[in-house]
Order: C-alpha cells, then structure tokens, then sequence
C-alpha cells in the first residue's frame, strides 16, 4: 500500500525537522505538511525540502472538523504524525482558550476523521501522537517520569496535552484506532520560535540585552537535540507498538541557571567577548505562575525496545544550536519584528 503521511505542525519548531527527514528519507512516501501558520509556524523553516515531488503543503486549521475530513479522502491519508499544537506554557498562562481549541478540539476532530476515512480497515494505517513530558507534573529533586507515572499536569498547556492524550487512547480502546503516543522532554536546536528559553536567550545575548531567568533559576528540565527527537518519531512510527507511550529525553538534565551560564560562556567564546561580558546580562525576574520544579524521563522502554538512544550531548548539542542561529541571522530577524515586539513587551516589561 502507498503511504501517503499527514505531518501536521510541519512548519514549526519540531514538526519542520520531522518532515525533513521523512521527505529526504522516504521518497516512496507522500508527506502531506498542514499547518495553519500560526505565529510560531514559519514555512522558510523548509525551504531546503518544499520543491521535493513528494512533498505537499496545505494550509488548514485542526479546528475545522469539516477541513480534517476533506483533507484525509482528498490525499488518501494512511498515517498521521500530530505535532500541531498551542505549545508554550507562559502563553497557555495568559490566553488558556487556543490550548483547548487547538490542543484538544483539533485533536478530536482529527481523530474523529481517521476513524471515518479508515472506516474500520485499519491495516498498515497508524495515528500518531506527539505529546509532552509535561503531562506528568513537577518532579522534586529526586525520581524520574515512566511510562506508568500518573497524569498530574499542573498548567493550562500540559492540562491540554494530558486531555488529548486521554483522548487518543480512548478513541484505540474504543473504536481500535490504531494509536501511538509519545511523550518527550525539552527539545533545543534549529529553527525554535524565541519564546523558548535557549533562542530567546541566545538572541538576547547576542544583542546585548537582559536575560530574563525566572525565580531563581533553579528549575531543572531534561534537554534533547531536536533532530534526535525526529529520529525517535521516525522509529516509534514504523516499528512502536499499537496502543503504547514511549517516553523520550535525553538524559541532560540542567538546571536553568546553569544551562544559561554555559550558553554565555559558549557566546563570549564564539563572539570574541571577554569571558563574563554575556553572564553580565542574566537578569533574574518574577517567577512564571505555578513553575514546575523538575522534569526528567527515563527513556528505558524506548531504548530496550527500539533501540533508541540519544547520539547528542547537551555540550555538543548547545555549540551546534549556537551556530545555527549565529548563521542565521536574517531568519531571527524576520520572527521578532513585528508582533514579537508586543508579545515580548507584555511578557517581559512588567515581570
Ligand atoms: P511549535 O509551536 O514550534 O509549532 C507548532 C506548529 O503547529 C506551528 O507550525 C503552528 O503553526 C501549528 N499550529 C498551531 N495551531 C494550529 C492549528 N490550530 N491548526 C494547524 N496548525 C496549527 O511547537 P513545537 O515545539 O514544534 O512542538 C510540536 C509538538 O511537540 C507539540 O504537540 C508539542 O506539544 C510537542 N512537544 C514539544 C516539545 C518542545 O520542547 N518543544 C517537547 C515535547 C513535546
Ligand atoms: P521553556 O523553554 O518555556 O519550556 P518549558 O516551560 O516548556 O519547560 O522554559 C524552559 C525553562 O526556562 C522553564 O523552567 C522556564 C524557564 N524560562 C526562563 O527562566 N526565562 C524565560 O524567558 C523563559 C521563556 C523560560
């Protein structure tokens, strides 16, 4: 059977690299890219993959039920990659809405056309759904996230994401849809929206501004190279099992603080600054609103049996980040002009 992959999301941070490497991988494949363009969806993030014969972009909206359905009979979808989603938690804090529109309405609606294009026949069919670490809580200083570890998210973005968890494996328990869920711990690399804290922090770096820390700086999360994320996606959606959760991360556990200084030293380094010139920016400023202390996977399950691994360090990993928005300044430029000014002033002025 052809394959024929809707990737939805494929024009943000992590979707952009996961259709790279189907489109470059799998040329048998069709990849199917959707995505709204929202703020943080940006197509320039594919120019390198967009003239490929089996790639297509189509501009839609997961909220529109009617569009999900005409999409899966108008391409032939026989699998799906979900990554499309409302994902920064300071914005999920002060407009809650699209994370329930988005994150769990879109959801249903394509979970609700799977199941009537499929109609029931689904061999060599697969739904997959990227979801986040975050739907487990706030680790304190000790234990790790499995697979078993209870649902406790604790913001209005990881609440969305527990919510359309729920909802894809309910819709395997009860109609059989063929269903995979990962969840993954904190990505970093190319083409991030500067939101994050590592972009954000570079840009600012760069450009001799504060850097804000939240608190003190103490809150520790678990970094993974967004391109070992995308390899992890390539795998649990070939060979993961129907019905199962895979935890992803990788084993780089900082605490924000500390992942800052290393990012400054890198900075003096590449920049040719007197070494403490980029530390000098840190600026500590009020805390996000119920901040989760720790996040942190174990990725056992996923190693022992698929054979995954992490290949970056966070070392190695932060240099290459570095350079790529070093080198791309034309790209950093284009996202913060504009509506980013009025979001940064409103997240970061008053704080
Ligand atoms: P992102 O914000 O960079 O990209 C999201 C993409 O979804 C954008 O291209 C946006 O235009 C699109 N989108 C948003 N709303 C849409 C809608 N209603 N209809 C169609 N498209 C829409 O996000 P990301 O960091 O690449 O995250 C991708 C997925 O991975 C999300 O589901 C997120 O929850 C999950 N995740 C992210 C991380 C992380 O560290 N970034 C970690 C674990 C899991
Ligand atoms: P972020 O990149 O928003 O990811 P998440 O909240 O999903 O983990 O934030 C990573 C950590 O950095 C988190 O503990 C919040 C903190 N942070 C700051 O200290 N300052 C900032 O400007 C931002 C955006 C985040």
């Amino acid at each position: 059977m052809k394959k024929t992959i809707l990737i939805t999301g494929g024009a943000g941070f992590i979707g952009s690299h996961v259709v790279r490497l189907f489109v470059n991988k799998y040329p048998d494949y069709q990849i199917i890219n959707l995505d709204a363009l929202t703020y943080a969806g940006n197509l320039e993030n594919l120019s390198d993959v967009d003239k490929a014969p089996n790639y297509t972009f189509v501009k839609a909206d997961i909220r529109d039920a009617d569009a999900m359905d005409e999409v899966f009979s108008k391409y032939g979808i026989t699998g799906v990659c979900h990554l499309a989603a409302e994902s920064h938690v300071d914005r999920s804090i002060a407009e809650p809405m699209a994370f329930i529109t988005t994150n769990i309405v879109g959801t249903v609606n394509l979970l609700n056309a799977a199941r009537k294009y499929w109609n029931g026949d689904f061999e060599g069919k697969r739904f997959y759904h990227i979801s986040t670490d975050e739907v487990y809580g706030s680790l304190g200083a000790e234990g790790f996230f499995y697979e078993t570890t209870p649902y406790d998210p604790k913001s209005p973005y990881s609440s969305s994401k527990a919510s359309s968890d729920h909802l894809v494996r309910a819709y395997c328990h009860t109609y059989g849809l063929p269903v995979v869920i990962t969840n993954c711990s904190n990505n970093y690399g190319p083409n991030q929206f500067p939101e994050k804290l590592i972009p954000l922090a570079i840009n600012n770096i760069k450009n001799m501004k504060p850097i804000p820390v939240y608190g003190k700086g103490e809150n520790i999360r678990d970094w993974l190279y967004v391109v070992d994320h995308a390899r992890a996606i390539d795998l649990v959606y070939h060979e993961g099992k129907t019905g199962e959760t895979y935890n992803i991360g990788g084993h780089n556990e900082l605490k924000n603080l500390d992942l800052i200084h290393i990012l400054c030293e890198i900075m003096d380094q590449k920049l040719g600054r007197t070494p403490g010139t980029s530390a000098s920016l840190i600026t500590f400023v009020k805390d996000r609103a119920g901040h989760d202390l720790r996040y942190a996977i174990d990725a056992t399950k996923i190693q022992k049996e698929l054979g995954w691994t992490p290949s970056l360090q966070f070392k190695e990993g932060f240099e290459k980040t570095v350079d790529w928005y070093l080198d791309h300044e034309e790209w950093m430029n284009r996202i913060t002009s504009g509506k980013y000014q009025a979001y940064y002033e409103q997240q970061y002025e008053r704080r």
